[in-house]
């Protein structure tokens, strides 16, 4: 049988997914509370064993890239026609839930398996990928996989050093990967004719959960400003020096924490916005803190207004530091720009819902994902399924099996209906 295949007939086998989430969910760091699979870590190492595992066993050609992600090929009939991709990633943050890049992973496996079982062939390669690192790290930067592959790490980020001083070169070759052919690897991947990617992700957020629908079609991914303040104020005495004549640094950041808050508020559309770390110094009890570094970072799907928040922001932490007598200095970083899914895929992916008699949402995506760089390489869409409450990047991360099955059913038909030739769609 070929591509022309009918995709309803394609039904995800529930206790096969089920155990598949389980085993992996065994594979986490055993002195973190929830499910803990850091980039570099060893867990991770171990999930991705694993992974390597599943894809073999899955009939799939499986080689780890220079960017260190884990590629497993399904060969299609046409080697000339661009290939399709799919996958998600299998690192965790700190202490995080089961199913984030867990299920896009997991989807990808399930659906290779129903298409040979059904002696289904592609036309196209399909490319299953486990990227690497997908969580911020340390180093400040997302997606480090997928990023890489679309030429969109540099050699200066490879200097970038985490919180014991170490470059994230130096981590890439702990974990048997080699700096060059991280930089090297979006060279070898283009390579690669892409024809699109889908990613199937959960939502992490509560939309479709209110509003009662199991099916979410991404419209674009939020783009990420990160934040870096640096106050400096004037350390004394705490028992002496009058409150009126100090300039506490620690103050002046305070003040800053509820404008990040502000500021996210007033967004007319979509906007968000977390301080998550603040280190003051010298942090001695009887010492006014003379110097602060502050982390923030604001998204929005608004692009016009994330920039424009951007500059109110930052004039109002002066403003209000000013007051205190400290100074600050403002340091932005992008981690990603405001991504828009392909209008083609997000048809595609409306249709085969559509077809199947699934009630679907258009929805924004407030999380990054893996999705933005490879829009850079091809044309790129994603399926969500609901989070239990909304919640994500916690361990009571939560999806149904029903839904889960159900995106895997919706993934399983775009990819279908994206191996026809462009004009057949
Ligand atoms: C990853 O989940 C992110 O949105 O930062
Ligand atoms: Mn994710
Ligand atoms: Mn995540």
């Amino acid at each position: 049988m070929t591509a022309g295949a009918d995709f309803e007939a394609l039904r995800p086998v529930g206790e096969r997914v089920e155990q598949d989430l389980s085993e992996l969910a065994g594979i986490r760091a055993p002195e973190s509370g929830g499910w803990t699979r850091t980039v570099f870590s060893e867990p991770y190492r171990a999930s991705r064993d694993w992974v390597r595992r599943r894809m073999r066993e899955a009939g799939l050609d499986v080689r780890l890239d220079g960017a260190g992600n884990v590629v497993g090929v399904l060969p299609g009939l046409d080697p000339a026609a661009p290939a399709l991709v799919t996958g998600s990633h299998t690192d965790t943050v700190e202490s995080g839930g089961r199913f984030d890049g867990v299920v896009g992973v997991l989807g990808a496996l399930e659906t290779v398996r129903l298409l040979r079982e059904r002696g289904i062939r592609l036309r196209r390669d399909l490319l299953v990928v486990d990227f690497l690192g997908e969580e911020s790290n340390d180093f400040g930067l997302s997606c480090l996989g997928s990023r890489a592959l679309a030429g969109e790490l540099t050699a200066s980020d490879l200097d970038r050093r985490d919180a014991a001083g170490m470059r994230l070169g130096e981590r890439y070759a702990g974990f048997g990967l080699e700096p060059d052919g991280v930089l090297g690897s979006a060279a070898a991947f283009a390579r690669h004719r892409l024809a699109g990617y889908v990613e199937l992700h959960v939502e992490q957020g509560p939309v479709l959960e209110e509003r009662g629908v199991g099916l979410g079609v991404v419209t674009a991914i939020a783009g990420i400003e990160r934040l870096l303040a640096t106050f400096r104020g004037r350390a004394d005495h705490a028992g002496t020096m009058p409150m009126g004549d100090r300039r506490d640094a620690l103050v002046a950041a305070a003040e800053a924490v509820l404008a990040v808050r502000r500021t996210a508020c007033g967004a007319p559309v979509h906007g968000v916005a977390t301080t998550s770390r603040l280190v003051a110094e010298p942090g001695s009890p009887n010492v006014v803190p003379a110097a602060v570094r502050m982390h923030a970072e604001m998204r929005s799907v608004d692009t016009g207004w994330l920039s424009s928040a951007q500059l109110r922001l930052a004039e109002e932490i002066r403003e209000l530091a000013g007051r205190s007598g400290v100074d600050v200095e403002i340091d932005w970083s992008r981690d990603n720009e405001r991504r828009p899914v392909s209008a083609d895929v997000h048809e595609v992916i409306a249709g085969v819902a559509g077809s199947l008699g699934e009630p679907w949402l258009p929805v924004p995506s407030g999380a990054t994902h893996d999705a933005v760089h490879l829009a850079r390489l091809c044309p790129m869409g994603m399926i969500f399924v609901p989070s239990r409450g909304g919640r994500s990047h916690c361990p009571e991360e939560w999806t149904d099996l029903p839904d889960i099955e159900t995106g895997i059913r919706v993934l399983a038909g775009t990819l279908l209906r994206l191996d026809q030739p462009r004009d057949t769609l």
